[in-house]
């Protein structure tokens, strides 16, 4: 196992996320971009049902996961610059995992959502996710394991290394283990370290008002749009759909 293999395991669930912009989208939604797309597991859960997806990272390692799809096409770049390649209108543009915390300054993250919103086809949108509640400035480590068909455990923890309310800096960091019958397989200890800036709902509904977008509708499922903020009770991450 690598640490992207871990990874789509542990911290991804692509045909949900496939299934959440489809039906956000609600049309018929065929093509999706994917920045900062990393294995593009989303670009291949999308492909897979139909559509044709253009993955973009500046990793080529984590694309090379992606390459000869049919229907899917890499692109190894910076998802801030304007890039030929990637020019093409998308019914989705769609960022994962806390990706659009990259993107530290206000400024940085204007310039950029005003670039995805203009590589947007007519009736498209664009979707990103952030995380808060009571545990996003505290520090500590939560586990979770899962138990593959040959009875292999994989635990993977995510750490909260470094936080800081004053200026929502954070540093997050996923580790692995794999085990199987007691026995330690493998540790992928610092397998990802993130040094994100933990922007808010309100921050992103406020960037993407900003750069034109009509309306927004944050997802907690995938299924339905919060009716109410009360809904997002406890710590929590959302998907933010962004239109118009
Ligand atoms: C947290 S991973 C997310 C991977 C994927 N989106 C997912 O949902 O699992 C972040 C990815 O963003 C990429 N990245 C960071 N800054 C970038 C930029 N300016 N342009 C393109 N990719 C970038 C990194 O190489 C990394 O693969």
């Amino acid at each position: 196992m690598d640490r992207w293999t871990l990874y789509e395991l542990c911290v991804q669930s692509a045909p949900d996320v496939v299934a959440l912009l489809r039906r956000a989208h609600g049309g018929a939604a065929r093509t999706l971009a994917e920045d900062f797309a990393g294995s593009a597991a989303v670009s291949r859960a999308w492909v897979a049902r139909g559509g044709r997806a253009t993955a973009i990272d500046l990793d080529a390692g984590a694309l090379e996961r992606a390459a000869r799809i049919e229907g899917l096409t890499t692109v190894c770049a910076d998802v801030t610059e304007r890039t030929p390649a990637v020019s093409s209108a998308s019914d989705v543009v769609y960022v994962g995992n806390f990706s659009i915390l990259y993107l530290k300054q206000r400024e940085r993250l204007l310039a950029y959502l005003r670039l995805a919103r203009e590589r947007l086809a007519s009736g498209g949108i664009f979707a990103c996710d952030t995380y808060g509640g009571p545990a996003a400035f505290q520090l500590g480590a939560w586990r979770r394991e899962r138990f593959l068909e040959d009875g292999t455990r994989v635990v993977s923890t995510w750490e909260h290394r470094a936080a800081d309310p004053a200026t929502a800096q954070v540093e997050n960091v996923l580790h692995f283990r794999v085990e199987r019958e007691g026995e330690l397989l493998e540790t992928f200890a610092d397998a990802f370290v993130y040094r994100w800036r933990l922007w808010s709902i309100a921050e992103l509904a406020d960037a993407l008002r900003e750069v034109g977008f009509a309306r927004h509708e944050v997802y907690a499922n995938i299924h339905d749009p919060l009716a109410s903020p009360r809904e997002l009770d406890g710590d929590y991450s959302v998907c933010i759909v962004a239109r118009g």
